[in-house]
């Protein structure tokens, strides 16, 4: 029998001939316009391509060349004004605004330059918020909430508050939170943005090291190209283009 057989056609599909994994996101020819004051702000000029499953990808591009545009978009928190998306084969574009929220709350999490902590709760408790929203015990949530704060090396502080804590790490009960949810998909925009270089690069190490660990699929956007690993993939974005 003959074992090679024809290879489907991934030109057309706009698959890169050298995906080493499925893909977590395919998006075609995005496009996304702000209206201020009746001004229409091109933010997004026709972005084509794809993210690799079980990968860290890097966005990068200068600011305002529309990488928070972008991911916001890719993360379902806002819709483009054209093009298509799909995320693990499903095409996300046409869900109705309810079924983008529990898509996104089932598969996809976020880390934020700011953290977003909730100040009055715990370590603990801040990576159980998320958890919430799926049905879980509030033991299952403890426990689950403690062992990612164990994974990222604060297993020793779970009952400290945001303010009693340093900026790498509360940038780590971020991505703790992050993960929390077992999404397949986490997002990252300019998560290391207020910090040091030493602890922008243990972060980055953090979530690579995650990524690996529990086979999720990272999108890092930063504009600090020195952070970004070599081999990694990127994509750079220009002008709300691709460079
Ligand atoms: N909510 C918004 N309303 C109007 N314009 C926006 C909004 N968000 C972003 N923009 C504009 O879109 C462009 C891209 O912004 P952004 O995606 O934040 O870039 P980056 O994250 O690369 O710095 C910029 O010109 C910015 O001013
Ligand atoms: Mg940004």
């Amino acid at each position: 029998m003959n074992q090679h057989t024809e290879p489907a056609n991934f030109e057309d599909r706009n698959i890169p001939l050298d995906a080493p994994h499925p893909l977590a996101a395919q998006f075609e020819a995005i496009t996304k316009e702000y209206t201020l004051d009746k001004v229409k702000v091109r933010a997004l000029g026709g972005i084509s391509g794809a993210i690799v499953q079980g990968a860290t990808t890097f966005i990068t591009g200068p600011s305002g060349s529309g990488k928070s545009t972008f991911l916001n978009i890719l993360g379902l928190v806002d819709r483009p004004t054209s093009g298509a998306l799909s995320l693990f084969g499903e095409d996300v574009t046409r869900l109705s605004d309810a079924a983008a929220a529990d898509f996104r709350s089932r598969n996809i999490g976020f880390i934020f330059q700011s953290f977003n902590l909730i100040p009055v709760l715990s370590l603990r408790e801040n990576v159980e918020f998320p958890l919430l929203r799926h049905r879980m015990s509030a033991r299952a949530r403890r426990d689950r909430a403690a062992a990612y704060l164990e994974a990222v090396g604060l297993g020793g502080m779970m009952d400290r508050r945001p303010g009693e804590i340093s900026g790498g790490q509360r940038q780590r009960v971020a991505v703790a939170r992050a993960l929390a949810t077992e999404p397949r998909l986490i997002v990252a925009d300019e998560p290391t943005a207020n910090l040091d270089s030493r602890t922008s690069r243990e972060i980055v190490a953090l979530l690579a090291r995650m990524q690996a660990e529990f086979d999720t699929t990272v999108v890092i956007c930063t504009h600090e190209t020195q952070l970004i690993p070599p081999q990694s993939p990127v994509i750079e974005i220009i002008d709300g283009r691709l460079a």
